[in-house]
């Protein structure tokens, strides 16, 4: 991995690959075990920096932080300086002055974990970033997939419902193609982004769409950032044409969908209260994924920097401790 996770795109498929292969190997068995802790993070410090709401991301990523023992600081805009008016740049440099090894961000503008980079010497993790992308969701997301089909090459899939808004859209769009699957769009035009042409998927405007699909992977109609005028003519309309219910799926096919979910406007209750759905495995598999993610974050640039001419043998102790650690997993 490189120094940070601030894209989706800073990932090759076989990183991405190898990511996953840790998650599954080492740590989806671990909430199983009566002792819940890995030593892997001893003695480093994660800081959870929130200026937006979440339940998976924030409870994940904290769970994460801690089971690999970590210790783990959690800020929340809505009860922090942030509120008495300091900036976000004032608000890492003084993160920063703590220094901690990661910092995870999660900010409802575009390129705020790219900004966050420029002032911390930790790695930066995006938990989100306003409509940009969530590429820690895409990595769980295609980690649930293989957990349920296997190898993902040729498995088409279709994104339904306020992908305009959608980071998560945006991240698995690319996610998907890089895995070799085939991705369709479903939504009304005005929930569409402009030049959508050019994100490498097919679009449809009608559920009919879903009949050619493997996997049906909705989204949540993101009401609060869609301004006073709203973006659909009507809420009932949206309901009737674009909420999938269980009479909608058929054969194997299988429904993801981030969270949180909005019954009853882009997902019927029954579909959400199904097995036909794999809501829940996508957040199980959300802390194994983020563990793996944060142990990898260090270890990689542990073991890059040990192997730099300029390392000295204190690099080459540290990844070498660090994965001996790993190995303690078991
Ligand atoms: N999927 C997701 O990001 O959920 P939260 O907003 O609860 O973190």
């Amino acid at each position: 991995m490189n120094k940070h996770l601030l894209s989706i795109n800073d990932l090759s498929r076989e990183e991405m690959e190898s990511i996953l292969a840790t998650a599954r190997k080492d740590f989806l068995e671990l909430p199983k075990r009566d002792i819940k802790k890995v030593p892997t993070l001893r003695g480093r410090t994660v800081i959870d920096l929130f200026y937006e709401k979440s339940t998976r991301t924030s409870t994940s990523f904290e769970l994460a932080g801690k089971r690999l023992s970590a210790d783990v600081i959690n800020v929340k805009a809505d009860s922090s300086a942030v509120g008495k008016g300091e900036s976000l740049k004032d608000t890492v440099l003084t993160l920063n002055a703590y220094g901690p090894d990661i910092i995870v961000i999660r900010h409802p503008h575009v390129g705020a974990p790219a900004f966050v980079a420029r002032y911390t010497d930790a790695h930066v993790i995006n938990a989100g970033d306003g409509k940009g992308g969530h590429p820690t969701q895409c990595l769980l997301d295609i980690f649930s997939l293989k957990q349920e089909y296997g190898e993902l090459d040729g498995l088409k899939v279709a994104i339904v419902g306020d992908i305009l808004h959608s980071r998560v859209a945006r991240s698995n769009i690319a996610g998907f193609r890089k895995m070799g699957m085939k991705v369709t769009l479903i939504a009304p035009p005005p929930l569409l982004p402009r030049g959508v042409e050019s994100l490498g998927a097919e679009v449809a405007y009608s559920l009919d769409a879903l009949a050619g699909v493997d996997v049906i992977y909705l989204l949540r109609m993101q009401k609060e950032r869609h301004g006073d005028t709203g973006m659909i003519p009507s809420l009932r309309e949206y309901i009737a044409r674009y909420c999938v219910g269980l009479r909608h799926i058929s054969g194997d096919q299988r429904v993801l969908h981030p969270g949180p979910i909005n019954r009853g406007v882009e997902i019927e209750a029954e579909l959400a209260d199904s097995g036909e759905n794999l809501i829940l495995q996508q957040v199980e598999a959300g802390l194994a994924v983020r563990m793996a993610i944060m142990y990898r974050i260090i270890v990689d640039s542990a073991a890059a920097s040990a192997e730099s001419p300029k390392a000295g043998a204190a690099g080459e102790d540290r990844a070498g401790a660090d994965i001996k650690n790993i190995r303690a997993v078991g």
